[in-house]
């Protein structure tokens, strides 16, 4: 038998060959299986762990030295301070991506009106729709996705969160119908090359539906801003979380279709993560 300290430098050691953050990983899968908070691992570190509670660590330890996300061990990962539920139906929300729901939710607070109509492409977990929804008084917030099994998990996130998200199967716009004053996305975007060298975790783990796109990455923002007039009000707001090096193409594309004021909102690495702009033309 160990004691929690013990159990914490052993899975240091060996989960070192697979993570970046071997520490951090052992202890949330640690805190997991007890189900206390770090305070008491702190306070605690000289105390036996339970038989069963220590071949249950060894054997999810031994689920991370397979590459398994930490997350999808724990079926956890917290975004805009809401824990989401996530497991491989589902991409692990990534932090970047507050900086898309932050983005959309300063522009509504501005919305000087009722009901603001949001449609989110690509629910995956439901991060993004469901932080909206529950931070903003007024949104009204549809979300769609292809894949049925991350249209489960979404459901399940929104019940357990108590958010009023309505998730909708649908291929983009396929089956919407209305007309919203925010669009929002973060689709599939790495191009087939660059998904081959992806990370063993992320490649043979997360959905690869959820993360790889057709013409060089950029095949959902070409589709998206082609259909989007018939779907957003003019003046309305489209956003997207890009990859490192497309903003200036999303941009072109945006602009060529006829968005105004289109401006670029970089991460704190000072990578430009968000395009968001406003439909201009005629409202029909
Ligand atoms: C990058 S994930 C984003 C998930 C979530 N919004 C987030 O930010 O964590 C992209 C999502 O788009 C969905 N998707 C892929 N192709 C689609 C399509 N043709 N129509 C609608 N959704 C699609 C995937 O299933 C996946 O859930």
């Amino acid at each position: 038998m160990l004691t929690i300290i013990e159990c914490l430098k052993w899975a240091e050691k060996v989960l070192t060959k697979v993570s970046p953050t071997p520490y951090l990983d052992s202890e949330i899968i640690l805190l997991h299986i007890i189900k206390k908070d770090k305070v008491y691992l702190i306070l605690n570190g000289n105390k036996m762990l339970e038989v069963d509670e220590e071949e249950r660590f060894k054997s999810l330890i031994n689920e991370r030295l397979d590459y398994k996300p930490v997350q999808y061990i724990v079926n956890n990962q917290e975004f805009m301070g809401f824990d989401f539920y996530v497991d491989s139906r589902v991409l692990i929300p990534r932090s970047d991506t507050e900086i898309l729901v932050e983005s959309v939710l300063e522009r509504i607070d501005g919305i000087d009106k009722g009901n603001i109509a949001v449609l989110d492409i690509g629910a995956g977990s439901g991060a993004v729709a469901i932080a909206i929804d529950l931070f903003s008084k007024n949104a009204n917030v549809f979300s769609v996705d292809i894949s049925l099994e991350a249209l489960e998990v979404a459901k399940l996130n929104n019940k357990r969160l108590n958010a009023n998200v309505k998730f909708v199967f649908s291929d983009v716009f396929d089956n919407v119908e209305g007309k919203f004053d925010v669009i929002v996305s973060n689709p599939p975007y790495i191009e087939k090359s660059e998904y081959e060298t992806l990370d063993k975790n992320v490649k043979d783990f997360e959905p690869m539906l959820a993360l790889k796109a057709k013409n060089g990455g950029i095949f959902f923002y070409e589709r998206i801003i082609e259909e989007s007039f018939d779907y957003l009000k003019k003046g309305g707001i489209l956003a997207f979380e890009v990859g490192y090096n497309q903003s200036m193409k999303i941009m072109k594309l945006m602009a060529e279709k006829g968005y105004e004021n289109i401006s670029i909102i970089q991460d704190l690495s000072g990578i430009n993560r968000v395009v968001l702009g406003y439909r201009g033309g005629k409202d029909v």
